[in-house]
């Protein structure tokens, strides 16, 4: 069932468990996380970039496919809107009914991003919309995700408390679209970051984290874990295979069902090294 992105995290949050947010930017990705979150029994929040966005040309015929696919499931599934710029977007988003949207104002200056993210979330909440935002502690090309970024817990609390966000994305190590899984998070961070911040933590650019440590962050005090790179390698890996296989097939069912499935079983496994149940 379609269920407000604030009921999903702040419960995990209340009970030290972590949360799945995958991106979606093909149906079968919205299909696939579903029946994913299904089979683990534990709820999903289904993510839809700017990006993807810009891809397709426009959210709304993407972003309704997620939210029904999301009303037809048998576990809860949220629909967020994933590091957006363009406040016009953003309102889109809570036009179409999407529970969240992330505010990405992380390359501006601290008052620049303050003053926009406060804006965003003055909009949102009148509209009952949870907002997730992001605070980085060095700029430049890579933004807060590059691997040497750092989120201070001082200002992170301060931040908070200036925006009124619901969620923070902080930078612990992690960096986005990494294809190896080795990236060396700072689990003493979380915990301070986890200690000092009263809202729920999100860690972007979390396929280039090994399975132990996904476990080890949300113990540190992670809650909502952003996943996209590790689907497309299993997407990907699947449609080569069976293309490899099948040279004859020409039916875009055949070879992007194998790519569903194939998700589907990443993600059921993936909910489960996150405690998502
Ligand atoms: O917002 C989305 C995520 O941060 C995904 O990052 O592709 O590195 O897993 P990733
Ligand atoms: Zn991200």
């Amino acid at each position: 069932m379609l269920t407000p992105t604030a009921e999903i995290v702040d419960a995990a949050a209340r009970a030290g468990r972590g949360v799945g947010a995958f991106n979606v930017i093909q149906l079968e990705h919205a299909e696939a996380l579903v029946a994913g979150a299904e089979a683990a029994g534990a709820p999903v929040v289904l993510q839809i970039s700017e990006n993807a966005v810009r891809y397709h040309g426009s959210l709304a015929p993407l972003g309704s496919a997620a939210l029904a696919v999301a009303r037809a499931s048998a576990t809860a599934v949220a629909v967020h809107l994933d590091h957006a710029t363009d406040v016009s977007l953003v309102h889109e988003a809570v036009r179409l009914g999407f529970g969240s949207v992330m505010y990405d104002a992380s390359t501006m200056s601290y008052a620049d991003n303050v003053a926009s993210t406060s804006d965003v979330v003055a909009h949102c909440h009148a509209h009952g919309v949870y907002v997730e935002a992001e605070l980085g502690a060095v700029g430049g090309k890579d933004g807060v995700h590059a691997p040497g970024a750092r989120t201070d817990p001082d200002e992170a609390r301060g931040y908070v408390e200036a925006t009124g966000v619901d969620a923070l994305a902080v930078a612990v190590g992690t960096s986005h679209a990494m294809l190896t899984r080795d990236a060396a998070i700072d689990l003493e961070l979380i915990a301070r970051l986890h200690a000092a911040v009263p809202v729920p933590l999100v860690l972007h650019g979390s396929s280039g984290v090994p399975d132990a440590d996904l476990t080890r962050a949300v113990a540190a005090g992670m809650t909502k874990i952003n996943i996209a790179t590790q689907l497309n390698k299993t997407f990907t890996a699947a449609v080569r295979a069976y293309l490899a296989s099948n040279p004859e097939v020409v039916d875009t069912r055949k070879y992007l069902g194998a790519g569903r499935a194939a998700v589907a079983a990443e993600v059921a496994r993936l909910l489960g090294v996150l405690g998502a149940r």
